[in-house]
């Protein structure tokens, strides 16, 4: 049996920063990951980690926490937003004193590119690889600490008893056996949903996993209808072209060869913020300017020397996937789903509504993002909150006494699939996720309307229903993945429907949530926060989470 203080789900930089954090503060703390966690989808971030560090005169926390309330379209809770940015220093110099090599001015401090929504160059990269050389600095830690780490365990369920969270029902993938993992407190870090889409940026283990758990154990999810469409993944693959790109001077151009960003936001062009610059590629699109259906990212000018050093990655990405050569032709380019800035709702410490639950990095919905995320804020809220959701999660631990096993739980996993495993005759998970990708991506994409999205809820119940029968070929207990296939599946189908849902219910337009038929931001009605609470079939929304503002009053939204 395993136990533990604090038992953290989910092994990438979110997760990682956590143990770190407590095991630093003296808690016995374990990882539970589906993956090893140098193998964790943080390591796919490439363009760097925002602070205003005091390198420059123009920047400050306020500034940064200023753009983000601007970036989030004024949905994000600016309590949280100004925790993050206030942080964020101190966070990088953490990181730095752990042995995270960034990459340096000449003067010997951290070198900062400017990015997309941002009033100043305020973020910090390790060429374009930033989310790579960050994790193995944790793993590092984590080796540091001794963490354990249950790696290959597959998290299935929440325990809750008595109103409180006792830790998770983990799939041994090894064995093919349920495990509890019992903890006095249990941090989800699980990363975000891309494969929800069709195409997106994230990694095949971005199946909306520590989302769905919760969901499903009475915690709300929050603003999923808010979902970032990236301006540059590769039209080929959907693999993602870091903005550091567009920060180190990258164009991007339609069919004529203009620079069209400046058409849309004349003073930011290629930087405003990814919901704005990926509107504009679609609109270029859409108007008969794109070229085979994409626009091109042109980093030509740039020069050799440049692109080697600082973008090496985005070069051998795209020459792999295209056969193009960045150094000397534009690469051709679309949005692509990236991020979900919505999530398991928490409060400004990571604390969910089940006590001694937290939630930490994308999984979560600590509302620093809003309806839009910048570019270098995914990887500062996986430090700021994996460390923050952590050093609470460990005073609460002080107070708990001992803590009961969830044998139920256990239980009725066990019960559960084993039903799976005996079903014979229904749909292929495959088929199925491939029905809900075709359900998100051509109904609940950048641009949206009333009846794609009432199409995207009804096919959703379709395949909600078609879920309930999926079978797997293999029936075996090692290692067998097409069980772990299907349990992602219903994870997916699960966070789905509160992002359609939640997209339909909103008649407005704010940030990510671009409706055609009610194009204009509504402040009167909706400085809220979209709630979904999982019923088993439909998500039942509620609207009693207002926004909390600090000092910026919702402004006219211009770059
Ligand atoms: O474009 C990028 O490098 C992605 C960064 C981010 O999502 O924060």
């Amino acid at each position: 049996m395993i136990k533990h203080d604090v038992v953290v789900v989910g092994g990438g930089l979110a997760g990682m920063r956590a143990a770190v954090e407590a095991a630093e503060g003296g808690a016995d703390v374990a990882i539970v990951s589906k993956m090893h966690p140098v193998r964790s989808h943080s390591g796919a971030a490439q363009g760097g980690i925002n602070a205003a560090l005091g390198n420059r005169e123009d920047d400050s926390p306020e500034n940064h926490a200023f753009d983000c309330v601007k970036g989030s379209d004024y949905l994000g809770d600016q309590d949280s937003i100004e925790a993050m940015a206030e942080d964020a220093p101190r966070q990088i110099v953490w990181l730095e004193h752990r042995g995270c090599i960034f990459s340096r001015l000449p003067d010997g401090r951290i070198a900062q590119r400017p990015f997309g929504g941002a009033g100043s160059p305020r973020t910090c990269y390790s060429a374009d690889v930033t989310g790579l050389v960050i994790l193995h600095t944790l793993w590092e830690q984590l080796e540091r600490f001794g963490v354990k780490v249950y790696e290959e365990y597959f998290a299935t369920a929440l325990c809750v008893e008595d109103g409180v969270g006792t830790g998770v029902v983990a799939y041994n993938m090894r064995t093919g056996e349920l495990e509890l993992v019992t903890a006095k407190a249990t941090i989800f870090a699980t990363g975000g949903l891309g494969r929800v889409y069709a195409k997106t940026t994230n990694g095949y283990a971005s199946t909306g996993d520590g989302m769905a758990i919760a969901y499903r154990a009475g915690i709300p999810l929050m603003d999923m209808e808010f979902v970032q469409f990236h301006p540059t993944s590769l039209k080929e693959n959907g693999v993602l072209l870091s903005e550091a790109a567009r920060g180190e001077g990258a164009y991007l151009l339609n069919s004529e060869g203009e620079r069209f960003m400046f058409k849309y936001a004349p003073n930011k062009g290629e930087l405003a913020s990814r919901d704005v610059v990926s509107r504009a590629e679609w609109t270029e699109i859409l108007e008969g300017r794109g070229i085979d259906g994409c626009v091109m990212l042109d980093l030509r000018h740039l020069g050799r020397e440049k692109i080697l050093e600082r973008l090496p990655q985005i070069r051998e990405l795209a020459l792999d996937a295209t056969g193009k050569d960045a150094i000397d032709s534009p690469i051709p380019i679309l949005p692509g789903m990236h991020y979900a800035m919505g999530g398991i709702e928490t409060d400004k410490f990571g604390a969910t509504r089940i006590p001694g639950v937290y939630a930490a990095g994308e999984v979560a919905c600590v509302s620093v993002h809003g309806a839009n995320r910048l570019g270098g804020n995914s990887l500062l809220e996986t430090i700021v909150f994996g460390a923050r959701s952590a050093k609470h999660a460990v005073q609460y631990v002080k107070s708990v006494g001992s803590v009961r096993q969830s044998e139920r739980t256990l239980r009725s996993e066990r019960d559960r699939i084993d039903g799976i495993l005996a079903r014979t005759g229904g749909e292929r998970h495959a088929q199925v996720r491939k029905k809900m990708n075709a359900v998100m991506s051509d109904n609940v994409f950048i641009f949206r309307k009333e009846d794609e999205l009432t199409r995207a809820v009804e096919g959703l119940r379709e395949v909600r229903e078609a879920a309930k029968t999926m079978t797997v070929m293999d029936k075996s207990k090692t290692f067998n993945t097409d069980l772990v296939g299907l349990l992602e599946t219903e994870f997916l189908v699960d966070v789905a429907q509160p992002i359609a849902f939640g997209a339909l219910n909103r008649t407005e337009s704010r940030g990510a949530q671009a409706r055609v038929d009610y194009p204009d931001r509504d402040d009167e009605k909706w400085l809220v926060h979209s709630l979904m609470h999982y019923t088993g079939a439909d998500p039942k929304p509620d609207y009693s989470r207002k926004v909390t503002f600090t000092k910026y009053k919702p402004e006219v939204r211009s770059y």
